[in-house]
C-alpha cells in the first residue's frame, strides 16, 4: 500500500460525517433546535478522528518526511496550504464548542452560529479531501523510495496505535480538572492505585463519596 492509501480511506470516512452534519443542518432548519449531543458527537469526531488522527498523519508524518525532499515550488505550496487549511478546520470547531454552549445558555441567536460552523465544515471539508486526493497525495508518493514508503506506514500505524490511549488518558485529566479540581492535594486516582500496589501509599480517596 502507498501512504496516500490510508490517508485516502479516512477521507471516505470524514466525507460519511460531512454528509451527516449536512442532514443535521436541514434538519436544524426544520425543527428550530438541536439536540446537544449530536454537536457533541460530531465536535469528537471533528477533534478525535478528522484532526488529531487524519491531519496528524498528514502533518506529522507525511508532511514531515515531505519537507525533507526536494520537492516543487508548486508541491510546496499546496502542502502549506494544506496547512493553513487544517488551521481554519480546527477554528471552525473551537467556534462550534462555544456556539454550542452558548445554545445550551439560552443565548440569542446561537443556534444560528451552530448552523454557520457547520456549514463552514459542510462546504470545506470536500473541497480540502479532493485538492489531497486529486492534487496532491498520489502525485508526491514519487518522491519516496519503497523503504521509505514502508517507513511511513510504519510511522502510521504507531501513531494510531497510541491515538487510543492518548484520548482516555485525556479524559480521565479533563474529568480529573473539571469535577475534582478541589483534590489537588491528593495524586492523581492512577496514580495513588500504582503507588498502593507498590506498598508506597494508600490510594487518596478523601472527599469521593
Ligand atoms: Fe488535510
Ligand atoms: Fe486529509
Amino acid at each position: 500500500m502507498q501512504p496516500a492509501g490510508p490517508l485516502m480511506i479516512e477521507h471516505r470516512l470524514i466525507e460519511k460525517m460531512v454528509s451527516l452534519i449536512s442532514k443535521g443542518i436541514n434538519k436544524i432548519k426544520l425543527e428550530k433546535k438541536i439536540d446537544i449531543l449530536f454537536i457533541d458527537k460530531t465536535v469528537d469526531f471533528m477533534r478525535v478522528y478528522a484532526d488529531r488522527c487524519h491531519h496528524g498523519k498528514e502533518e506529522n508524518i507525511l508532511f514531515r518526511c515531505l519537507s525533507k525532499k526536494d520537492i516543487s515550488e508548486d508541491h510546496k505550496r499546496i502542502m502549506d496550504e494544506l496547512v493553513q487549511e487544517h488551521i481554519v478546520g480546527r477554528e471552525t470547531v473551537k467556534i462550534l464548542v462555544q456556539a454550542r454552549n452558548n445554545y445550551g445558555n439560552g443565548k440569542e441567536g446561537a443556534l444560528n452560529e451552530i448552523i454557520n460552523c457547520f456549514e463552514k465544515l459542510v462546504n470545506f471539508y470536500p473541497w480540502h479531501i479532493a485538492k489531497e486526493d486529486k492534487h496532491f497525495f498520489l502525485e508526491v508518493m514519487e518522491y519516496f523510495s519503497d523503504k521509505e514508503k514502508e517507513a511511513i506506514l510504519n510511522e502510521y500505524w504507531e501513531f494510531d496505535r497510541k491515538l487510543i490511549h492518548e484520548k482516555y488518558q485525556g479524559l480521565i485529566e479533563n474529568i480529573q480538572k473539571e469535577y475534582f479540581s478541589d483534590l489537588d492535594s491528593c495524586q492523581s486516582t492512577v496514580t495513588a492505585e500504582q503507588d498502593r500496589i507498590g506498598n508506597k501509599d494508600e490510594p487518596c480517596d478523601a472527599g469521593i463519596k
